[in-house]
C-alpha cells in the first residue's frame, strides 16, 4: 500500500513539472497563462511564440507522462501503472508548481496512452491530427480523442484498468474543454496558423 502511495505521489509530482509554461519563459520570457487561450499547453505556447516553442512544450508535457508511466509499467505492473498515469495527468492539470493552474491533460495523457497501449496512442493520435487539419481547431481534435478514446478501448478489448482508464479520463478531459466547448458552440474558437 505504501509503494502505491508513494509512486502515486511522485507521479502527481512528475505531472506537476509545468513544461508548457516553463517553455514559454524560456522562449518568450513570458507566462502563457497570460496569453492567448489563458492555457498552460502546447497548443497555447504554439499559438503565442510559434512552432518550435510549441514542439519543445508538447515534448515535455508529452514525454513526463510516457517516460514515468512506461518504467511503472515495466518495473510495477499495468493496474499501478494506471493508478500512476491519472495522478500524472492530474499533477498536469493541477500543478503543485503553479499553484494548481496547469493545462488540459491532452499530451501529458497521451504520453500515458503510448506507454500502456501503443496501438490506442496511435489511433487517437491519427484521429487528432485529421480532425485538426480539416478543422484548425486543436481543441476539437482532442475533444474529439476524448470521445473516441472509450470506444477504441472497448473495440479493442484492452485491460479492464486500462478501459476504466479511458474512460475517467475521456471524461476529465472533456471537462477541461468546457471553455472551448462553449466556444465552438458560438463559432468563437480560435484557429492555429501552420504557418508561424
Ligand atoms: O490540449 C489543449 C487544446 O485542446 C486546446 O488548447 O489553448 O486552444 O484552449 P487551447
Amino acid at each position: 500500500m505504501i509503494k502505491i502511495l508513494l509512486l502515486a505521489a511522485a507521479s502527481y509530482l512528475i505531472g506537476s513539472i509545468p513544461f508548457s509554461f516553463l517553455t514559454a519563459k524560456f522562449f518568450g520570457g513570458i507566462d502563457i497563462r497570460n496569453y492567448g487561450s489563458g492555457n498552460s499547453g502546447a497548443t497555447n505556447v504554439f499559438r503565442t511564440l510559434g512552432k518550435k516553442a510549441g514542439a519543445v512544450a508538447f515534448l515535455g508535457d508529452f514525454l513526463k507522462g510516457f517516460i514515468t508511466i512506461l518504467i511503472i509499467k515495466i518495473y510495477i505492473g499495468i493496474d499501478i501503472s494506471v493508478i500512476c498515469s491519472a495522478c500524472v495527468v492530474i499533477g498536469h492539470c493541477y500543478p503543485a508548481f503553479l499553484r494548481f493552474k496547469g493545462g488540459k491533460g491532452v499530451a501529458t495523457a497521451g504520453g500515458t496512452i503510448f506507454a500502456l497501449y501503443p496501438l490506442v496512442g496511435f489511433i487517437l493520435l491519427f484521429s487528432l491530427i485529421v480532425i485538426v487539419k480539416i478543422s484548425k481547431m486543436v481543441s476539437l481534435g482532442s475533444i474529439s480523442a476524448a470521445i473516441l478514446f472509450p470506444v477504441i478501448s472497448l473495440l479493442l478489448k484492452t485491460h479492464k484498468y486500462f478501459l476504466f482508464y479511458s474512460i475517467v479520463i475521456g471524461l476529465f478531459v472533456i471537462y477541461k474543454h468546457r471553455t472551448n466547448i462553449s466556444r465552438l458552440l458560438s463559432g468563437k474558437e480560435s484557429k492555429i496558423s501552420f504557418k508561424n
